[in-house]
């Protein structure tokens, strides 16, 4: 199978690369580097520099023959898309209407998209299957659920079959260590608490200890990156076998507080990781778990690599060589 990555050298995208040129796919990456970089591209793909909001770039690219593709590339700061919605806009609604227009041109007939637990806003039950009312609270989380929505349309309309992903928290690095790349200025959990490790950075900020949990801070449901590539490919095999579009989630199905991530840290790296507890994040829920229940019935998929010690074992491996001192 011959597969366009979109966002190919971005973390997430680099790991679903890494796993179908593994799995003997041709592997085409487009990516413009804004966020994704170099360190992140496999010699074994071809990569094409190109942005999504360049429409001859992308037709040009498409039109080469491929089976299906990938598409992983938007931004995804949820507190950054409250206060810039604009650049939102730009490049994750005109950036996905422009691939599904030059994919309908170029007869590709299969999409598989990265979307996100964003889409349903505050949990009203737990585990969150995909029954769940969709009710997104920033604004990246309402781009994600746009881009479903034309999905669906363009399936109707166009006949290109999706596989919407929405995943929850990624986290880890392949653990043979080939994917190198580490995201600039994260916010993320775990790549904050790796460059307090590896002491880039000062100090982790805990946002909040009096929520309703356990420990009193939050929980979330983080699934290993590998996992994650791993479902993109039998997602996609499913949708050129079954030609029928899916929605799913991909959840490990199991919920860490803020603090066991610390604590778990602390003993995997055996550095100190000096943490203070601040004020809570607006918009942040107390917990967030995934039932992928529907993930395993479709697709036979199931987090195996999402235990927290091999998320952090994983991440560190990369964060100590790049910052070792
Ligand atoms: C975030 C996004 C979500 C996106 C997901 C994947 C927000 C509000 N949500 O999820 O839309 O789909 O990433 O990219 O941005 N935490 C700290 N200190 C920190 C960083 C995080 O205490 O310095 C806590 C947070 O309060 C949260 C947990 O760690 O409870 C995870 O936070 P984060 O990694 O930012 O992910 P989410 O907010 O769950």
């Amino acid at each position: 199978m011959k597969v366009l990555v979109i966002g190919g050298a971005g973390y997430i995208g680099s790991h679903v690369s890494r796993t179908l040129l593994d799995r003997g796919c041709k592997v085409a990456v487009f990516d413009n580097l804004s966020s994704g970089c170099k360190e992140n591209l496999f010699s074994e793909a071809e990569f094409i520099h190109g942005d999504i909001l360049d429409t001859s770039a992308l037709s040009n690219t498409m039109n080469s023959g491929f089976d299906a593709l990938i598409h992983l590339a938007a931004f995804k700061a949820a507190g950054e898309s409250m206060t810039h919605p604009e650049k939102y806009s730009v490049n994750n609604i005109t950036g996905t209407l422009n691939i599904l227009n030059c994919a309908a041109s170029a007869k590709i007939g299969a999409v598989v998209f990265s979307s996100s637990a964003a889409v349903y806003g505050e949990p009203r039950y737990l585990p969150m299957d995909e029954e769940h009312p969709v009710n997104p609270e920033n604004y990246y989380g309402f781009t994600k659920l746009e881009m479903e929505r034309f999905l669906d349309w363009y399936d109707k309309l166009k006949g290109i079959r999706y596989a919407a992903l929405r995943y929850f928290n990624a986290a880890g690095y392949d653990s043979a260590g080939r994917v190198t790349g580490l995201e600039r200025n994260p916010n993320n959990l775990l790549p904050v608490i790796m460059e307090t490790a590896a002491r880039v950075r000062e100090k982790l900020e805990i946002f909040g200890d009096d929520w309703d949990t356990p420990d009193g801070t939050c929980i979330r449901d983080y699934v290993h990156v590998s996992d994650l590539a791993e479902a993109h490919a039998l997602a996609l095999e499913h949708l050129v076998s079954q030609s029928k579009s899916f929605i799913v989630n991909l959840g490990s199905e199991n919920g860490i507080s803020v603090k066991s991530m610390l604590e778990t840290a602390r003993e995997v790296t055996g550095r100190p990781v000096p943490a203070v507890v601040v004020d809570r994040r607006p918009g942040d829920p107390a917990r967030v778990v995934a039932s992928s229940t529907k993930a395993k019935e479709i697709l036979g998929w199931k987090a195996r690599s999402s235990d927290v010690r091999t998320l952090i074992a994983s991440t560190w491996n990369i964060y100590q060589k790049q910052f070792s001192s």
